[in-house]
């Protein structure tokens, strides 16, 4: 059992968890009154990320008095000065596990190095199909017959992380793209909270020691 597996197997520290999100923080919302009503696992969300400091998502951090981190990758000079500002905001909040939620890019070595297995997604897909941006809209656009959602470990690649959970999502013949985006959120607001709670509550958050149980 490695450093951080230890931590979390203590009962009496929660998993410290950051959201990174960039866009309305529906998910985060979700995610956030779990935590505050003691029902995710034993996860604690202490924290928010975003790369969009006038996102849904960093104003209510901001509203709620959560800590938040919240400036743009271009202040930073790039994705690297960003994810080292984020990294040190993430040590100084003890942060043991992230959880991706509507964050639009790509993570890259500086955080997912030393969150390696400890960093999940949540997709508007069932992947692997329609990876990538606008997915309800690749989903009508190929007319197939349902869609629906992932969660996933994050890697290098786009949507490309081992899948832990998914949901399906039927599309139906008179869906809109704003009909569909509507139930899928209804899908990922159930969804993410009880992976989420899963993962916290098996007090351990690297894939491998969930396999191993
Ligand atoms: C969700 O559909 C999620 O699957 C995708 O981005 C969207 C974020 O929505 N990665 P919100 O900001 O949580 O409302």
């Amino acid at each position: 059992m490695d450093a951080h597996a230890a931590a979390y197997s203590s009962s009496a520290r929660p998993v410290r968890i950051a959201v990174l999100a960039s866009g309305a923080g529906s998910n985060f919302r979700v995610l956030l009154r779990h935590s505050l009503e003691d029902d995710l696992g034993g996860g604690q969300i202490v924290c928010l990320l975003s790369d969009k400091p006038l996102s849904g998502a960093a104003l209510h951090a901001a509203a709620t008095d959560l800590p938040y981190y919240a400036e743009t990758h271009k202040a930073h000079g790039g994705r690297a000065g960003w994810e080292q500002a984020a990294l040190q905001f993430l040590q100084s909040q003890r942060v043991d596990f992230i959880v991706l939620a509507g964050y639009m890019r790509l993570i890259g070595g500086t955080l997912l190095t030393p969150y390696e297995g400890r960093m999940i997604n949540i997709h508007p897909s069932l992947l692997p199909a329609f990876p990538g941006l606008d997915a309800p809209a690749q989903a009508l656009a190929a007319r197939a017959a349902e869609t629906g959602v992932t969660v996933h470990y994050v890697d290098a690649g786009l949507d490309t992380g081992e899948v832990i959970a998914q949901r399906v999502v039927a599309i139906h013949e008179f869906d809109t793209l704003e009909s569909l985006t509507a139930r899928i959120h209804s899908a990922e607001h159930e969804l993410y909270p009880s992976v989420v709670s899963a993962i916290c509550a098996s007090k351990m958050g690297r894939k491998q020691d969930i396999k191993e149980q």
